[in-house]
C-alpha cells in the first residue's frame, strides 16, 4: 500500500477512537520502518507525540541485497499533557560489566548478590532485551505476529494503573489482554479473525492460574540472555514459599 493510502486507513479508524479515551489516556502504535512515517503523520494530527521506542526484535528474514529488517517503531502519545508514567515500575536489571567500587570497598549503584552484579537501570526508548515469542516459549500461538508478553508488560506497567482499562482494536492472540489480566488491569479487545479471537481467549483462561510473564520477575525486567540468573532468583524463591508453607501447616496444625 502506499504511504498515502495508507495514511488514509491509519486514519479511518484512530480518528474515530478518539472520543473513548479519557484525557489522561496514553496511546501505543507499533510498525516496521515502512510503515512508521505513516503512523507519525497520522498519529501527530490528534495526539501529542512523546517518544519513539525502537525495538530490536533479534529475529528476521535476512536479506542479500539490503539489510535484514529487524526492528519495530512503537510511537508513543498522549490525549494531553495531564497523563500517567510509571517509571519505576519498568525499570531494567542488567548485569554489571565493570563493577565500580567507592573508596570504601561498597558497590557504586549496583547490587552484589549471589546471582551476580546487577545494575537496576532507567529504560531508554531503545528496546534490545525483548525477543519474539520462540516456539519454545510458553506463550507462543500460531499467530504469525504475535507480540510477546514482556513488550507489553512494559506498555502497560508504565503507562497504567491497576484497575485501569487497556484497549486494543488489533488483538491478534490477545497479547495485551493477557498481560493486562496478568497485571490487574482490565481490559477490552477487538479481533475480526474468528480463530485468532479463540486463541485469545484461551490463553485468557491460562492467565486465570499462570500470572507469570517470561523475562519480568521480581517488579524488574531482566536483560536478554540472563536466564540462567533469573532461574537460580526463581529456585530461591520456590525455597522459600515451600519454607513458609510449611510454617503455615505448622501453625494451622496447632490449632486443631
Ligand atoms: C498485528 S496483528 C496483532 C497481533 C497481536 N498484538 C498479538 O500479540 O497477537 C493485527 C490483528 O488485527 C486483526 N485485524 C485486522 N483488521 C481488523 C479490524 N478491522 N478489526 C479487528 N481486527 C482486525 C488481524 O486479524 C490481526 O490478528
Amino acid at each position: 500500500m502506499e504511504t498515502v493510502e495508507y495514511e488514509k486507513y491509519i486514519d479511518s479508524w484512530l480518528s474515530s477512537l478518539l472520543r473513548l479515551l479519557k484525557p489522561t489516556a496514553s496511546i501505543y502504535i507499533c510498525g516496521d520502518w515502512k510503515s512508521s512515517s505513516a503512523i507519525y503523520n497520522v498519529m501527530s494530527k490528534y495526539f501529542i507525540i512523546r517518544n519513539r521506542i525502537t525495538w530490536e526484535r533479534e529475529k528476521g528474514r535476512g536479506a542479500l541485497s539490503n539489510w535484514k529488517n529487524c526492528i519495530e517503531d512503537i510511537w508513543y502519545g498522549t490525549v494531553s499533557k495531564e497523563y500517567h508514567f510509571d517509571v519505576d515500575s519498568v525499570k531494567l536489571k542488567r548485569k554489571v560489566v565493570a563493577p565500580y567500587k567507592d573508596k570504601d570497598g561498597n558497590p557504586k549503584d549496583w547490587i552484589d548478590s549471589e546471582e551476580g552484579a546487577f545494575r537496576i537501570t532507567h529504560p531508554s526508548n531503545i528496546w534490545t532485551d525483548i525477543t519474539i515469542p520462540y516456539w519454545s516459549m510458553a506463550e507462543n500461538t500460531e499467530h504469525p505476529t504475535q507480540k510477546p508478553e514482556k513488550l507489553l508488560a512494559k506498555i502497560i506497567l508504565a503507562s497504567s494503573k491497576a484497575g485501569d482499562l487497556v484497549f486494543d482494536p488489533f488483538l491478534g492472540s490477545g497479547t495485551t489482554s493477557v498481560v493486562a489480566k496478568k497485571l490487574h488491569r482490565n481490559y477490552c479487545g477487538i479481533e475480526i479473525d474468528n480463530y485468532y479471537a479463540c486463541l485469545a481467549e484461551k490463553r485468557l483462561d491460562i492467565a486465570n492460574d499462570d500470572k507469570t510473564i517470561q523475562g519480568y520477575h521480581d517488579g524488574v525486567f531482566w536483560e536478554r540472555n540472563s536466564l540462567g540468573a533469573q532461574k537460580r532468583i526463581k529456585a530461591n524463591d520456590d525455597h522459600h514459599i515451600y519454607g513458609n508453607s510449611t510454617l503455615f501447616e505448622q501453625f494451622a496444625g496447632s490449632m486443631r
